[in-house]
């Protein structure tokens, strides 16, 4: 099926101007979760990984299915506060101002090949520190994988360095 069909815009979603994709009417369609779990888990073996690692919080929803599904492990990249034990941070620019991911520093080793699982890329920026936090451990990135791709906003170009898969696109629309 196209997965395209089953995602629903809201214009002016959080606020005027964005054109926001909603990816819980993906979520709610057994088939299209099932097939979309499926091709990215299909990507997370072409590019030989170890180990998914999920961005909070619609990392979990996408990232946490592959990895069962091929019976790996799943490390979750947190937002500041929410991690027990000792972590590595990572800081990131929004336009405006900054945001911290989290992981814990024991959770991934070198030698261990990570995808990084996310709904969307939009700026790249929240996937680029995911991937940064992942290298400070000593662990590889071996790609990414996304469900949205929102085109005009140029993401693939800030992780030029790896390997990235999207299902579904949006550009100029
Ligand atoms: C959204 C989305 C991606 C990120 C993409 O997460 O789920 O993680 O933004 O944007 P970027 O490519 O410009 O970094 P958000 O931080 O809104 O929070 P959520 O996943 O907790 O809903
Ligand atoms: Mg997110």
């Amino acid at each position: 099926m196209n997965l395209k069909d089953t995602i629903v815009t809201i214009p002016n979603f959080p606020k005027e101007g964005i054109m926001f994709r909603d990816i819980t009417t993906l979520l709610e369609n057994g088939e299209a979760f099932k097939q979309t779990i499926e091709e990215l888990a299909s990507f997370a073996e072409e590019m030989g990984a170890t180990v998914i690692v999920g961005p909070e919080a619609r990392g979990f929803l996408f990232g946490a299915p592959v990895a069962a599904k091929l019976g790996l492990g799943f490390v979750p990249v947190r937002k500041p506060g929410k991690l027990p034990r000792a972590q590595i941070t990572e800081e990131y620019s929004l336009e405006y101002g900054t945001n911290t991911l989290c992981i814990h520093e024991d959770a991934l080793k070198k030698g261990d090949k990570v995808l990084i699982i996310d709904d969307l890329l939009a700026t790249g920026g929240t996937a680029l520190a995911a991937a940064h936090l992942c290298e400070k451990t000593g662990a590889k990135v071996v790609g990414l994988a996304f469900v949205i791709d929102l085109v005009d906003l140029k993401g693939k170009e800030v992780l030029k360095d790896y390997p990235v898969k999207t299902l579904i696109e949006f550009e100029g629309e």
